[in-house]
């Protein structure tokens, strides 16, 4: 069992900086995923919550005890790579092991233990094999199991899943959200796929150039995203984002842009004047209506087999909507769209912060962003 606190931790490697002053609190227990784009600085946040790397600043407690100096023998921590890492020349049980025998544990405790996880795992019948007779996903299983057997209060996983084919990824994810409802031990586990982490997290923390961008469950992030980098990073097509005035119209509020006008649900005199945001709606939160204001023409129709995506072109502007199949539209169709003022979020055009309107309709007209 194990909570884990970052305390404003930060990671230079010469000039560059890798992690800046993060600060994340993860409750015993939980799946905690550490999501982004490639080089944000996932691995080595994991790599220091581990000891691989010592921070430049900051604090890392577990379980309220200060761990930053202890090494990462000392850690009551279970690391699983994304290259399994395993000794080629000892057999499953051997390298299930090891971090027993590394230990001085007696050979009566080592076999009990490994033979409790590999049941767990399903590798009882493995036991006896070296690496290279094992498949991909064998060896993943191996590799968790290593991790295992020393019973620790937190794992921590770079990207286990990734050397994984599609079938086997979702197999093992499967498997690994059983593993962590069953132990209850906490789980950071670091990916840059966002099925992963939408699936398997009870919360996300999305890292972007080294800071966390936002921090929730995966439904908060989706929903509700604190910014457009998180707008624009979770979603497959991702929301689609452009330039709009928030404008007074009839008494409401709409948004407004080359060939979209969509209201807002809020009363006109939530905000006075002219006001540039950023606009935001989801791909499948678009739906064909003739008495929609939303007015484009196709420029192209991707068949994903159930749904189909459909771009245009309004204005200088690109939207994709995705819809049911067929939704019997062709590249040159003239189209007419409509979104429900649910679904559109407003951010800041310059910070990129999410604007405050649409939960607080009190709130001053001035861009306020979320603290
Ligand atoms: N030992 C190191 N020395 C110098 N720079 C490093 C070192 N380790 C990482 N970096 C740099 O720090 C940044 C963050 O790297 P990190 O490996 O944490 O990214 P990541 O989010 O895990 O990316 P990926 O998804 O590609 O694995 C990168 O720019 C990387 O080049
Ligand atoms: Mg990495």
């Amino acid at each position: 069992m194990a909570r884990v606190q970052i305390d404003a931790v930060s990671k230079e490697f010469g000039a560059h900086q890798a992690v800046r002053e993060v600060t994340l609190d993860i409750a015993d227990g939980e799946f905690l995923v550490l999501l982004g784009p490639s080089g944000c600085g996932k691995s080595t946040l994991l790599r220091l919550l581990a000891g691989l790397e010592s921070p430049t600043a900051g604090r890392i407690l577990l379980d309220e005890r200060d761990i930053t100096e202890m090494s990462p023998q000392r850690r009551d921590l279970a690391m699983v790579f994304q290259s399994y890492a395993l000794y080629p020349h000892l057999t499953a049980a051997g390298n299930i092991g090891f971090p027993l025998k590394s230990r001085r544990e007696t050979k009566a405790r080592i076999t009990q233990r490994v033979e409790e996880v590999a049941a767990v795992l399903e590798l009882g019948a493995l036991l006896d094999r070296r690496p290279a007779a094992l498949s991909g996903g064998q060896r993943q299983r191996v590799a968790l199991a290593r991790a295992m057997v020393r019973d620790p209060g937190a794992f921590l996983m770079d990207e286990p899943l990734s050397n994984l084919d599609a079938a086997l990824r979702s197999a093992t994810r499967a498997e690994l959200i059983a593993l962590h409802q069953r132990l209850g031990a906490t789980f950071v586990y670091v990916t840059h796929d966002q099925v992963e982490a939408m699936t398997m997290a009870s919360r996300i923390a999305l890292m972007n150039a080294g800071r966390i961008e936002q921090v929730g469950t995966p439904e908060e992030l989706y929903d509700r995203p604190r910014s457009t980098f998180v707008a624009g990073f979770l979603g497959s097509p991702p929301m689609n984002l452009f330039p709009a005035e928030a404008i007074s119209r009839d008494g409401e509020l709409h948004v407004q842009a080359e060939g979209i006008t969509a209201p807002l649900g809020l009363a006109a005199d939530t905000h006075a004047g002219v006001t540039a945001v950023t606009a935001g709606i989801r791909p499948e939160r678009l739906r064909i209506d003739p008495t929609g204001r939303i007015h484009g023409r196709v420029r192209m129709v991707e068949n994903l087999g159930s749904e189909e995506l459909v771009h245009l072109d309004i204005g200088a502007h690109s939207l994709c909507a995705r819809l049911p199949r067929p939704a019997g539209v062709r590249r040159g169709d003239q189209l007419t769209l409509r979104a429900d003022p649910a679904d559109i979020h407003l951010f800041h055009p310059d910070s990129g912060l999410r604007l405050r309107w649409q939960s607080d309709t009190h709130a001053s007209p001035a861009a306020v962003p979320v603290s």
